[in-house]
C-alpha cells in the first residue's frame, strides 16, 4: 500500500478496505507513514466518516499497535469509561461500590486536560497515593481488594497516544469514530470482559448535542460487541456539575461522603445507576444501594487506597484562599453551567494547561446550590478554593454567565437520559 492511496479513498468518499486500515496503522505506529499523512487522512476521516464495518477495524488495529493486559483474576471483571465531566467523581464510589458486590474491577484511568477532571489528579491528593502499578501489582489487588484505579500501562495502545497528540493539534478530535476507537482500544487492551459507559451530553461535555452524544454510544457499543466485551452505554446529563464539589481534594471528599451513606444525591443515582449496569454484565445479582448503605463499600475504598500507599484516614489539603461568590439575585437557581464551573475550576489551579503541568491539590469551586434551589441575593452561591489568589479573577470572568436566577422553578430534568445496548 501507499500512504497517499489511502488517503486519496478516504478523501473521495470511499471505505478503506480491512488490510488497508491494519496497514495505515501499524506503519504509523512504526513511524512509516509519516506525520502530515497521518494528519491528512484524520481529517478526511473527520470529514467523511467511518462505517461501523471500518471504525471495528480502526479499533482493533490501534490494540494490536500494542499488548493486551490478560488479567488472571478469579472474580467477572467489568469497568466502567466516562466520556469526561465536570465534578466527574463517580469512579472513586463506583469501583469499591462494584468489587463490595463481588465483581473485580479493573479501572485504568487518566489525567484532566482542559476542563474536564482526571480520576488519577483527584486520588493523589490523599497522601501517599500512588497511581503507577505493575500488572503483577494491579492482578494481585484485583484479587485481593476486587478494585484497582490506577495509571494506563505504558503498552496499552500505543498508536492511540501518538494519534491522538496528533489529533488535538490538527483539528480532528470531535470525530465520532475517531474517539469510540479511541476509547475503545484502550478498554478493550486493557482485557475486562465487560464494559459501561457513561457517555456525557450538555455544555460540560465533549459532545454537546444529544444526537452527536446518541451517536456515540451507538458506536461505542457497536465496536465493544464487534471485539466480543459485553457493553451497554448510558446517556447522562452535563449541563451542570455532578454533587457540589469541583476540582481534586473536594471531588474525594464528596466521593467520601457518599461511601459513608451521605453525599449529592446526584452523585448516589449516577453511581448506583451505573453500578447497576456493570453488575448485569458481570452477571451479579446483588442491589448495589443496599451494599452502599452497609458501609461494605466505604471499607473496599480504605483497603484500596491503603494498597496503593496512600491513608484513608489524613487529612486531605486545604485551600490557602476561599473566595465566596455571592447569589446576584434572589430566586429559583434555575442554571449552574457546568463548562464555566470546569473552566473556573481548571483556572484555580485544579487543571493543567499544558500536559507536564503540576494541579494544586485543594483548588476547585464548591457549589452551595444546585438547580432548582431556592438562593438569596447576597447568600453565598460558590466556593472558590485556591493556593494562587492572583487566578481568582481569571475565574470570575469564567463565571460571569454561569448562573441563571428566575421568579419560578426551573421544570425538573432527568440525570440519566438514555440507555444504549
Ligand atoms: N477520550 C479519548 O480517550 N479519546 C478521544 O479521542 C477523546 C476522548
Amino acid at each position: 500500500f501507499a500512504a497517499v492511496d489511502v488517503i486519496r479513498a478516504k478523501r473521495d468518499g470511499g471505505a478503506l478496505s480491512d488490510e488497508q486500515i491494519r496497514w495505515v496503522v501499524d506503519a504509523y505506529t512504526r513511524g512509516e507513514v509519516a506525520e502530515e499523512q497521518m494528519a491528512a487522512l484524520a481529517m478526511a476521516v473527520f470529514l467523511r466518516g467511518m462505517d461501523a464495518r471500518e471504525t471495528a477495524t480502526w479499533t482493533g488495529a490501534m490494540i494490536d499497535s500494542g499488548s493486551r493486559l490478560s488479567l488472571r483474576v478469579d472474580r467477572p471483571t467489568v469497568d466502567k469509561h466516562s466520556t469526561g465531566g465536570v465534578g466527574d467523581k463517580i469512579t472513586l464510589p463506583l469501583a469499591p461500590l462494584v468489587a463490595s458486590c463481588g465483581a473485580a474491577v479493573p479501572q485504568l484511568s487518566g489525567r484532566g486536560l482542559g476542563h474536564t477532571g482526571g480520576t488519577l489528579d483527584k486520588l493523589e491528593s490523599i497522601p501517599g497515593w500512588r497511581a503507577a502499578l505493575s500488572v503483577g501489582e494491579i492482578t494481585a489487588q484485583l484479587n485481593s481488594v476486587g478494585a484497582v484505579i490506577c495509571a494506563a500501562t505504558s503498552g496499552l495502545a500505543p498508536a492511540d497516544r501518538k494519534l491522538y497528540a496528533l489529533r488535538d493539534v490538527t483539528g480532528t478530535v470531535e470525530s465520532v469514530p475517531l474517539i469510540a476507537s479511541s476509547i475503545m482500544s484502550k478498554k478493550i487492551a486493557e482485557g475486562s470482559a465487560g464494559l459501561v459507559l457513561d457517555v456525557k451530553t450538555g455544555s460540560g461535555a465533549f459532545m454537546k448535542s444529544r444526537e452527536q452524544a446518541l451517536e456515540l454510544a451507538r458506536t461505542l457499543v457497536e465496536i465493544g460487541s464487534a471485539h466480543g466485551v459485553a457493553t451497554t452505554a448510558l446517556l447522562t446529563d452535563m449541563n451542570t456539575p455532578l454533587g457540589s464539589a469541583v476540582g481534586n481534594a473536594v471531588e474525594v471528599a464528596e466521593a467520601v461522603e457518599v461511601l459513608q451513606g451521605g453525599g449529592p444525591a446526584d452523585v448516589v443515582e449516577l453511581t448506583v445507576a451505573l453500578a447497576r449496569e456493570m453488575l448485569a454484565l458481570a452477571d451479579i445479582s446483588v442491589d448495589p444501594a443496599r451494599v452502599l448503605a452497609s458501609g461494605e463499600a466505604y471499607e473496599t475504598w480504605c483497603r484500596m487506597i491503603t494498597a496503593q500507599g496512600g491513608d484513608p484516614a489524613a487529612p486531605l489539603p486545604q485551600p490557602g484562599h476561599v473566595t465566596v461568590f455571592a447569589a446576584p439575585s434572589s430566586g429559583y437557581l434555575s442554571a449552574l453551567d457546568a463548562y464555566a464551573v470546569g473552566v473556573a475550576a481548571w483556572r484555580l489551579g485544579a487543571g493543567r494547561a499544558r500536559k507536564e503541568d503540576p494541579v494544586q491539590h485543594a483548588a476547585g469551586v464548591r457549589c452551595l446550590a444546585k438547580p432548582g434551589d431556592r438562593v438569596v441575593a447576597g447568600e453565598p452561591l460558590l466556593e472558590l478554593h485556591t493556593d494562587t489568589p492572583d487566578a481568582v479573577p481569571a475565574a470570575l470572568e469564567a463565571l460571569s454567565d454561569a448562573v441563571q436566577i428566575t421568579d419560578t422553578p426551573p421544570e425538573p430534568g432527568n440525570l440519566i437520559l438514555h440507555r444504549t445496548d
